[in-house]
């Protein structure tokens, strides 16, 4: 029986010498020391041996797997602490090297734009009506009829605007002052509104013009509202929109859905109003139009004309940021060139 141990010992030491990996020695473990294992079955017949022998062969067998356990987990360790260099090693990080450049997304300048001018027009006591309730999709019942355009008026011919198919009557709208309408039909005066939006036109495109844009309309219905309170708005809004001076004009105009209407001009930044591509040879650019509310879209949306007076406006987003950081050409806010967009 001892020389039976003495082989076990022998053959186990042999093969944890020769283990490769943790695995390897789960192995030996297995076959030599666990409780069906060789060492074990020797043990189980100790019981049958005469006193005398029971000590000697029980002590050997309890010396050798105390040796063998000590053995295997020394090894163990040993391929742990390979295992652990090897990965360290693998994932080693060298903090010298450059870092991974991560592009990152910026707020579009329309969109910031857009923003700073709502703020303005806060400031001053207007509110900002959900964008869902003047949709872009529009009929021409709220785009044109009810804002006392004409039906032989020349913007409601398909050069200037695009009729849809998905209902008779459907047109993407060509103005925010669809909003109005939509605005007047539910709420009673005192109005005082905002609509940012975007507005759809069949044009020639040129440095100024996109067939889209981006327009805010605002609209103000109460009792004595005056031409004086459509300056003073107006003229704060220009004001802090471009924080300093800037040369502007009102220029007289008309608009079916306002009487009287006017223009206003802001001094082309690109050229300093001596002329250039971006405001065709002019040295103005138009920012926004805006008038007193016409007696008839008043009496359309059953307000009575005779105790409310109002105005309203529409303001060019594009060309308010053209204006304020220097933008030649309109269709750079729509070819998504990171180069561009980058600046802001
Ligand atoms: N809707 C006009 C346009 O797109 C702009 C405009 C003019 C809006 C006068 C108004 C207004 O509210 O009163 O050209």
């Amino acid at each position: 029986m001892q020389e039976k141990l003495n082989n076990i010992y022998k053959s186990a030491s042999e093969d944890i010498e020769k283990a490769q990996s943790g695995a390897d020695l789960d192995e030996i473990k297995l076959k030599y020391l666990s409780r069906k294992g060789e060492l074990n079955s020797i043990k189980k017949g100790i019981k049958d041996l005469s006193v005398e022998e029971k000590k000697v062969v029980g002590s050997l067998a309890n010396e050798i797997s105390n040796k063998l356990e000590n053995a295997l987990s020394a090894k163990y360790k040993e391929f742990y602490q390979k295992e652990l260099d090897a990965k360290l090693e693998k994932e080693k990080i060298d903090i010298t090297l450059p870092g991974k450049y991560i592009p990152r997304g910026k707020e579009h300048p329309l969109t910031s734009t857009t923003e700073e001018i709502v703020k303005i027009f806060r400031t001053l006591g207007f509110s900002q009506i959900p964008t869902a309730d003047a949709p872009e999709v529009e009929t021409e019942y709220f785009n044109f009829d009810m804002l006392n355009v004409p039906k032989d008026h020349p913007a409601r011919d398909v050069q200037d605007t695009f009729y849809t198919k998905i209902a008779p009557f459907t047109v993407l709208r060509s103005q925010t002052s669809n909003a109005q309408i939509r605005t007047m039909e539910k709420m009673k005066p005192p109005i005082r509104i905002i609509a940012p939006g975007r507005v759809y036109r069949n044009e020639t495109l040129n440095a100024r013009k996109n067939n889209f844009f981006h327009q805010i309309e605002g609209l103000y219905v109460d009792k004595g509202v005056t031409f004086g309170d459509l300056k003073g708005v107006l003229n704060e809004f220009i004001r802090s929109y471009f924080g300093a001076a800037r040369p502007t004009r009102y220029r007289s105009s008309f608009f079916p859905f306002t009487e009287p209407s006017v223009e206003i001009d802001v001094q082309c930044i690109m050229c300093e109003g001596k002329g250039c591509r971006t405001c065709s040879g002019t040295g103005w650019l138009e920012v926004l139009g805006a008038g007193m509310v016409d007696v008839n879209v008043l009496k359309g949306v059953g307000i009575d004309p005779d105790v409310y007076t109002g105005f309203a406006f529409g303001v060019g987003v594009e060309r308010l940021a053209m204006l304020k950081y220097a933008i030649n050409d309109i269709r750079l806010f729509f070819n998504d060139d990171k180069r561009f967009l980058e600046q802001f």
